[in-house]
């Protein structure tokens, strides 16, 4: 792949930022006040990501944000497709807007956005039967984002731009982020792997990274503003560097981040097993800014169905790597992603995943029912699994990792930790340890945004307690 087929040209970056001056006299002409945009979000951090980098361009247009879709002048929905529930919940809360618009303001500018709307019938849908959304485009626009407001303001018209076309990185636009101590940096998009369940391959687009400079520098900025957790994103963050070259690998670009100075801490997600190499768990090792937790989907624990959803490795494999793992750094946690309910999963295949989460001793799990997805491989697979079947195969798993999770709980009960602590709640903290377990202490909430050390006193099924140590 060329460059310039990877990235938005400096020159289309300028002309974009033009538009959102453009686009904020057009809204100063139809507003006589600030406009207001409220944003929401479903899905990964990708998504998260992505947003903040269109907050960027709305602050930039003269927008300042609100709470509730009630107050707003522009609601953006940055859509997911990942599962079908997604989907139906996005679905419902648009149809929740229409009364909204109608009644309060009928000038309320309604933008659907990100991977759903990157489908073509999902579009279509819109199209024909949500006519009150104003302007609908998919992930490989965003960077035109400003363009196509500016178009709808002056045209006064919808529009739609939801064409397939190879997904690019846009650099120079400004970020709006709601919290400076937490960052998310995103170092590269789009996913190569097509596992034959996922719809990402499709709504993202091949994989590309960002340039270490860009991602460097921006590191850099985010430190100088107070960040104390980075964590670095990328559907798939083990092949960064790959597209274009970078001359540096995912462990190289981590060595680079840790050397940074500054008291802050580094995670990252999501890694893929079959790229998970020996020297990544070396360098999270020998890095003392990279927190222990890794977040490695498993998805199965079948080597028939892993090699039907495409995963590239065995059961065994995954075992091995683990243990690897817990080698080089013995106070890990490991978290993981689970399918449930593959199609043509059997009890026995289903048995072998118990067997793997057992082995392997998560401290979290993120369980999913399989959904079908159009235009994927599995969709088009037969699925003779009863729903009612998956179901109880479902709370199986989830009842198995809930007694891990106890245990591991248990274990911490008198141990101190450093946590970042996140928020506060009626005089209760909350932080996070290095395993990425979620501790709540008594104290004051001028301790948000800092590191404190915890000693943990209680342990219950879901959460820690403890209270504020002297170190
Ligand atoms: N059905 C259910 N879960 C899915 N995931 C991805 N695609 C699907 C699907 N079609 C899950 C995977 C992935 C996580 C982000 O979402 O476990 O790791
Ligand atoms: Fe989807 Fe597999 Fe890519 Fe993850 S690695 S985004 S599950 S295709």
């Amino acid at each position: 792949m060329n460059t310039k087929d990877i990235f938005v040209s400096v020159q289309e970056v300028a002309r974009q930022r033009e538009y959102c001056r453009l686009a904020s006299e057009l809204l100063s002409r139809r507003f006589d006040h600030t406009p207001k945009a409220y944003v929401h979000t479903y899905g990964c951090q990708g998504n998260v990501s992505d947003s903040e980098r269109m907050k960027g361009m709305l602050h930039e247009m003269g927008f300042s944000f609100c709470e509730q879709p009630e107050q707003a002048d522009l609601v953006l929905f940055n859509t997911c497709a990942v599962r079908e529930h997604a989907e139906a919940r996005v679905f419902g809360n648009v149809g929740a807007l229409k009364p909204i618009k109608e009644a309060k303001n009928h000038n309320m500018i309604i933008v659907l956005c990100g991977c759903m709307m990157q489908q073509e019938h999902i579009a279509e849908k819109i199209r024909r039967s949500y006519s009150y959304v104003n302007l609908v485009f998919g992930t490989f626009a965003v960077h035109r984002f400003p363009e196509l407001l500016y178009r709808h303001l002056r045209e006064n018209k919808r529009i739609f731009d939801v064409k397939e076309e190879d997904g690019k990185i846009a650099e120079g636009f400004p970020v709006w982020r709601d919290r400076s101590f937490k960052a998310w940096l995103p170092i590269m998009y789009g996913c190569n792997n097509f596992c034959s369940y996922c719809i990402v391959p499709y709504v993202r687009g091949r994989e590309r990274s960002r340039l270490p400079d860009q991602i460097l520098a921006e590191a850099k900025e985010l430190i100088a503003n107070g960040a104390k957790e980075i964590t670095l994103l990328g559907q798939n963050v083990n092949s960064y560097g790959k597209t274009p070259d970078c001359g540096l690998n995912f462990s190289g670009l981590i060595r680079q981040i840790n050397a940074l100075d500054g008291d802050f801490i580094i995670r990252f997600m999501t890694s893929h097993p079959k790229d998970c190499s020996v020297e990544l768990l070396q360098t999270m090792a020998s890095c003392e800014k990279v927190e222990r937790h890794l977040h490695l989907p498993v998805q199965c624990g079948s080597d028939r169905v892993l090699r039907e959803m495409n995963r590239g490795y065995t059961a065994d494999d995954y075992l091995r790597l683990c243990k690897k793992a817990y080698e080089l750094m013995p106070d890990l946690a490991i978290t993981s992603d689970i399918i449930v309910g593959f199609p043509g999963e059997t009890r026995e295949d289903f048995d072998k995943t118990l067997d793997l989460v057992r082995r392997v001793r998560f401290s979290s799990l993120f369980t999913f029912i399989y959904s079908p997805r159009k235009g994927t491989r599995a969709a088009a697979m037969p699925d003779p699994i009863d729903a009612k079947v998956k179901g109880e195969w479902f709370r199986e798993l989830c009842f198995v990792q809930e007694e891990i999770a106890a245990e591991h709980s248990k274990a911490l009960v008198g141990k101190t930790f450093r946590a970042l602590i996140e928020s506060e709640n009626d005089g209760v903290l909350t932080g996070r340890t290095s395993q990425n377990l979620c501790i709540g202490v008594p104290g004051d909430q001028s301790l948000v945004g800092t590191f404190a050390y915890v000693t943990v006193t209680n342990a219950g099924n879901w959460t820690l307690s403890g209270k504020l140590a002297d170190e």
